[in-house]
């Protein structure tokens, strides 16, 4: 049986941090869905489409990976996927407090969903959407920090 991951977030935008994570989880599962949250309550850059887009541009070249939108609850996205394990991504300590409440949370809303994090490679560790934003957003070059069609669309943007 195909054994299937989901890797969530907002992905605005995707970072080189996201996509490294992205690779591994295919390493590792046999279908990974990327799954772009359209959350109401979070004011995005990029509309839902657009990051969509951009994930499934840079994704393209990954076996295994497809990427979609959702709403609602992860663990239901998660479900409808048949996905054995939700997979993020761990940076530091302060993504470890944030995380953990909802790893629990999901946990108990889907006991058969394992919450699987993989350490971020050392060198993006410190990189995130948010700075990512608002260095773009001040002239600053982010180029190493994204794929090179996130960088353009941000210059769009921004
Ligand atoms: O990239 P982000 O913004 O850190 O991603 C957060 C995301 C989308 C993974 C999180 O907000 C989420 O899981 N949203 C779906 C709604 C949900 O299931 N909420 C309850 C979580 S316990």
């Amino acid at each position: 049986m195909a054994r299937t991951a989901i890797c969530p977030g907002s992905f605005d935008p995707i970072t080189n941090g996201h996509l490294d994570i992205i690779r591994r989880t295919a390493r590792m599962f046999d279908r990974v869905v990327v799954a772009v949250a359209d959350d109401s309550q979070k004011q995005h850059l990029f509309t839902l489409d657009e990051r969509v887009l951009m994930v499934q541009e840079v994704c393209s070249g990954i076996a295994g990976v497809t990427v979609r939108p959702f709403t609602g609850l992860l663990t239901e996205t998660a479900r409808q996927e048949g996905a054995v394990a939700i997979v993020k991504g761990l940076r530091g300590a302060d993504d470890l407090a944030h995380e953990l409440p909802m790893a629990q949370m999901n946990s108990t809303l889907a006991p058969e969903i394992e919450t699987v994090y993989l350490m971020a490679e050392a060198s993006g560790a410190y990189i995130s959407s948010s700075l990512i934003k608002w260095v773009c957003s001040l002239g600053g070059d982010i180029s190493a920090h994204v794929p090179p069609v996130v960088a353009e669309k941000l210059g769009e943007k921004l």
